[in-house]
């Protein structure tokens, strides 16, 4: 079994994604980019959301209205830092959703993760769990980090990137093949230094402005 790669390519996801690649994005342009398109990608990660009806006053007329199955909960994490970027925008369509951090460093060397972070809340059991992390790189922090998330046994977990690279795909399923991958696009392969090419450089780092 792999597990399933989802790709949300709708055509004004891939235009602002195009902008986030451009060298030349500022990082205020960029940080809202990724806000926008971070609610583009929560709309169709949430496509299988329970729906139950209720019965509801129009001005009009009494209807039986659907509204989301009260029990279908959910708690997103951040994998610092680049996270960040795509769980402010998923709270601005799920207010209500909760949320964990987890803190993870790629050793520059050996491009290891390590933890320097981990809270998550704690009734993750009742709730279905999304992951974001705007790069699938070589998939080695996504990978340290679900392994981390499963110990704390949430009812289920999808992976969210906005660009992901075919070794980093390979690498996460095969670690992972219970767990679905949604992203905007497959580049095309990592460098030597395990960035994704042609990729958008590095996610973090155009997100705050680090460099
Ligand atoms: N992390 C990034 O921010 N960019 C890459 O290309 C790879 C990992």
């Amino acid at each position: 079994m792999t597990s399933q790669v989802t790709l949300i390519d709708h055509p004004l996801l891939l235009h602002k994604l195009t902008l986030m690649r451009r060298q030349e994005t500022s990082t205020a342009k960029f940080r809202a980019l990724l806000k926008e398109v971070s609610l583009l990608m929560a709309y169709e990660v949430t496509r299988d959301l329970p729906l139950k009806y209720e019965t509801i006053e129009t001005p009009l007329a009494t209807m039986n209205a659907p509204v989301l199955a009260p029990d279908k909960k959910l708690v997103i994490v951040s994998i610092m830092r680049a996270g960040q970027g795509i769980l402010d925008g998923m709270l601005e369509l799920m207010p209500s959703a909760r949320v964990g951090h987890v803190g993870l460093y790629r050793d520059p060397h050996t491009l290891i993760p390590v933890e320097y972070y981990f809270k998550v809340p704690q009734d993750v059991e009742d709730r279905d769990m999304l992951v974001v992390d705007p790069m699938l790189a070589t998939g080695n922090s996504a990978v340290a980090a679900v392994y981390r998330l499963k110990e704390t046994n949430p009812r289920s977990i999808k992976f969210v990137c906005l660009l992901a690279a075919p070794e980093g795909i390979e690498h996460f399923q095969q670690e992972h093949p219970d767990v679905p991958i949604y992203t905007a696009a497959i580049d095309d392969k990592l460098d030597e230094h395990g960035y994704i090419i042609p990729g958008l450089g590095d996610a973090g780092d155009r997100l705050f402005g680090t460099k």
